[in-house]
């Protein structure tokens, strides 16, 4: 057993709760590792992978309440890459409330037992001495992630909101944990290279080099249970604003303007084959010296729930190190570099040096 252990619950054990689990057992002994990818440093102000362990986990799929979390997490439908065969780890899932978690898209690829009872999540979190609660519930689940928020604060937990609901980017959430003496890091998770990431650095590219962008668009299509969910428009709303905001705030702060009509971000299509296979397109518009059109279309490629676990760990890390210290409320520096919705926005390269002085100033002094 580790030392210096920092406890997890996990809320929502889809694809990216798979990727984390998986990566958590791949790399238990990144200790002796100099370089892990996915990760900013393998020793991450005195943590490593393996201090790191799930101590609960919440959902609503049949498929995966009552199994162990190292079964559940290959459970239908995930169907994001195995590239890890993570044996029981003495954790059962647990059956939280339903509320918004499943639509009409997914209802038939979620079923969800509706007589068996909820169980009480802070007694829950209380029980198994979760320090952390992390939250990978489905976009446009608004009443649920407030819900886990909520019981995060009364079990004393701090809360790392990996999804689109606004949480720490909120001033009344934020207001919430602050008063309650707890961090909160969010919202919505950037991955290591996707989409979001991608597309700031290709903007950040042609400021640099004085170009004027005109128009830009960002699809993007896959076929998991992300995907299907976000069928439903209405519950992208969050989604939208903050992929937008994300590249749109760049575009701004370096005092160019972008009518609304000329950026288009948001997911685009689900297409089952894909799996958990996520394709982006991005398209720049943009003129160069004497006025002269010039375009950029790119395609990305990438297994989306991979992509974000190692930020993930990395965002569990900056948590322990905010509660060691006492840090209340939205914590600025790693959800400036780990989330879309940051409750500020900086330029990325900022954000990451932010991150390293964060870690320097409390990193785990060992006596
Ligand atoms: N893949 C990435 O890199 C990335 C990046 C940014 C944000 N995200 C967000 O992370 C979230 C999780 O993504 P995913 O691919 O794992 O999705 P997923 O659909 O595979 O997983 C969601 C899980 O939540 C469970 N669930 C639904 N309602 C619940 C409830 N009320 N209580 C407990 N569990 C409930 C589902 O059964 C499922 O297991 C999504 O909101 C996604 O948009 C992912």
């Amino acid at each position: 057993m580790s030392k210096n252990e920092i406890k997890v619950a996990v809320v929502g054990l889809g694809n990216c709760a798979s990727s984390l689990v998986q990566g958590l057992y791949y790399y238990r002994n990144s200790k002796k590792e100099k370089f892990v990818p996915g990760l900013m440093h393998v020793n991450f102000g005195g943590y490593y992978i393996e201090d790191i362990k799930i101590v609960a986990a919440f959902d609503v799929n049949k498929n995966k309440i009552g199994k162990d979390v190292g079964e559940a997490i290959y459970a239908s439908p995930n169907n994001t890459a195995i590239f890890a065969k993570v044996p029981k780890m003495g954790v059962k899932v647990q059956r939280g409330p339903l509320l918004d978690g499943v639509n009409k898209y997914t209802a038939d690829v979620v079923p969800v037992d509706t007589k068996q009872k909820a169980v009480d999540v802070v007694k829950a979190l209380k029980d198994s001495g979760a320090e952390i609660v992390i939250n990978y519930l489905p976009v446009g689940s608004q009443q649920a992630t407030e819900f886990y928020a909520q019981c995060a604060i009364d079990a004393g937990c701090g809360f790392v909101n990996c999804i689109p609901v606004f949480i720490a980017s909120d001033a009344k959430w934020a207001k919430k944990f602050k008063d309650a003496g707890l961090p909160v890091i969010g919202d919505d998770i950037k991955a290591q290279v996707g989409a979001t990431i991608t597309h700031r650095a290709l903007v950040n590219l042609f400021l640099d080099r004085g170009m004027k962008i005109e128009r830009t668009y960002q699809l993007n299509t896959g076929g998991n249970t992300d995907f299907l969910n976000m069928l439903e428009r209405e519950r992208l709303a969050s989604k939208k604003i903050s992929k937008t905001e994300s590249v749109k705030s760049m575009i701004e702060a370096r005092g160019q303007t972008i009518e609304d009509d000329n950026i288009h971000i948001g997911p685009s299509d689900y297409v089952p084959w894909q799996k958990d296979n996520k394709l982006c397109f991005i398209r720049i518009e943009s003129k160069h010296f004497g006025d002269v059109p010039m375009y950029l279309d790119l395609r990305l490629s990438v297994e989306d729930s991979p992509n974000s676990a190692g930020v993930a760990i990395d965002s569990i890390r900056c948590m322990k190190l905010a509660l060691n210290n006492g840090l209340k409320g939205p914590i600025i520096e790693p959800a400036a570099f780990f989330q879309k919705r940051p409750p500020k926005q900086f330029d990325d390269r900022v954000a990451k040096q932010m991150v390293e002085d964060y870690i320097d100033k409390y990193k785990l002094v060992t006596k």
